[in-house]
């Protein structure tokens, strides 16, 4: 028999989740995390999500690859509630392997995750166009159509690709449909079916040796005594659930995909730590309560670096927003807060703090569910005096000024939960555990 996991003494599994709307870091606080366990699972997303991470001044990219496979020794697991770009999947091994990477009996591949295909990409693109003004700004490389496809139950598996004939016989049925709505909705080119499913089976080969029962291997490494780290890709408020809809990405980001997207319990899940910048950034369309006025936005932009890993698009900024965040805090359960970015607010004369919203005459400190009262809110700030200095070669918290001591201890203070890694820069060093 099982030994209960909560009885026994274990190693801690740890879960990184975005507290924002994406891009908050979390790429580079995995990687450092990475050092405490033996795995690193993706639970939910796709090629949407760009995880950059500096290692050793050479700058890497990840889309749905793990950024754990950046250290020699860990596996890396894409969950069953990923949506696969096999196409793309090899692309990004490849470069890992020309970078010296190596990725072969490494990167284990769930054999239930969705396969994203060319017909979704052909139909976010197209939606998007029809939508027009009213479009969601994705990233159009197909998330929302496959995720429809799952949910419609018309989709297609990893453990489809390694049965050739039903694979094929599925294409041309789905192919179908999808060229009815391509063609007579969206007066769009058709696909090919039998080109599409050509496509996929001539590399089903190099995929077959990736694909496993995830489920069976996880389970079966935490019960041998082995830790995992659940990465999440884009944030709270881009979850489907509990983000700005219909400005969200289509999957659970946030921490209850990490069960429905890895096929894991949830008593193996210890830590639970959201990412979130020192500011907020958001990419694509939808109210932000906390945006920056145009010509300072661009400075933090610039300074921030804040253009999109996958589109190369400008992020919009604003100030940290704290009604947002402490919501993230509530749907995710987060024992802990990692903050990014640090380094970026340096040198400001005030730090405003979004500490509330003011809407129809009322301040309220709820995160709206509907997206009108959301673009009605008018941020409420505590303005926190600004810190002169370069915070980029700190290493331990008495390191910072005291003014960015008074702002950390702030956003401590109003969400409650506690701050415990801080980054001031982009490369691996530039980051500290915070007592
Ligand atoms: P989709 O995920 O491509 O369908 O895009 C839906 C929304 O999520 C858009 O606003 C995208 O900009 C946003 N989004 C998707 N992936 C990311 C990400 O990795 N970082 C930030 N925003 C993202």
């Amino acid at each position: 028999m099982k030994t209960s996991s909560k009885k026994r003494r274990r190693k801690e599994n740890l879960v990184v989740i975005g507290a924002q709307w994406g891009d908050e870091g979390k790429a580079k606080m995995v990687d450092v995390l990475t050092e405490q366990v033996d795995i690193v699972a993706r639970y939910q997303g796709g090629s949407n999500a760009g995880h950059t991470v500096v290692a050793d001044g050479r700058k890497f990219v990840f889309h749905q690859i793990p950024s754990g496979i950046l250290h020699e020794g860990k596996k890396c697991v894409i969950g069953n509630g990923v949506v696969l770009d096999p196409l793309g999947l090899l692309e990004e091994m490849n470069s890992l392997v020309q970078a010296g990477v190596k990725v072969r009996n490494r990167l284990i591949i769930s054999d239930r995750a969705h396969l994203l295909m060319p017909y979704h990409r052909l139909l976010d693109g197209a939606s998007e166009t029809h939508k027009g003004r009213a479009k969601i700004g994705t990233t159009n490389r197909g998330i929302g159509p496959a995720y429809m496809d799952k949910m419609a139950r018309v989709g297609l598996k990893v453990v489809d690709l390694l049965e050739p004939a039903y694979f094929r016989s599925k294409v041309r049925e789905v192919a179908k449909e999808k060229n009815f709505w391509l063609k007579k909705y969206y007066g769009q080119a058709e696909v090919d079916a039998d080109k599409t499913a050509d496509a996929y089976l001539k590399i089903a080969p190099q995929i077959r040796p990736l694909v496993a029962d995830t489920t069976a291997y996880l389970e079966g490494r935490l019960q041998a005594g082995e830790n995992i780290l659940a990465e999440g890709a884009q944030g709270t408020l881009l979850d489907v659930d509990f983000g700005t809809y219909p400005y969200v990405t289509s999957s659970s980001a946030s921490v209850g995909g990490v069960c429905t997207g890895l096929g894991i319990g949830p008593q193996w899940l210890d830590e639970i730590y959201g990412v979130t910048k020192a500011y907020t950034t958001r990419v694509g369309e939808g109210p932000f309560p906390s945006e920056m006025e145009p010509d300072f936005g661009e400075k933090i932009r610039k300074r921030g670096g804040e253009y999109g890993a996958t589109t190369g698009r400008p992020r919009r900024c604003g100030w940290l927003d704290l009604v947002a965040l402490q919501y993230a805090c509530r749907v995710n359960g987060f024992t802990g807060i990692l903050l990014t970015k640090l380094d970026v607010l340096s040198y400001l004369q005030t730090i405003s703090l979004c500490v509330g919203y003011k809407v129809k005459g009322q301040i309220i400190r709820e995160f709206p569910a509907s997206l009108r009262r959301l673009a009605d809110c008018r941020p409420v700030y505590k303005e926190m005096k600004g810190w002169k200095g370069d915070l980029s070669s700190a290493s331990r918290v008495g390191d910072l000024p005291a003014e960015a001591r008074r702002y950390l201890d702030e956003i401590e203070k109003t969400i409650q939960v506690p701050i415990q890694w801080v980054s001031v820069g982009p490369d691996r060093a530039q980051i500290f555990q915070k007592p």
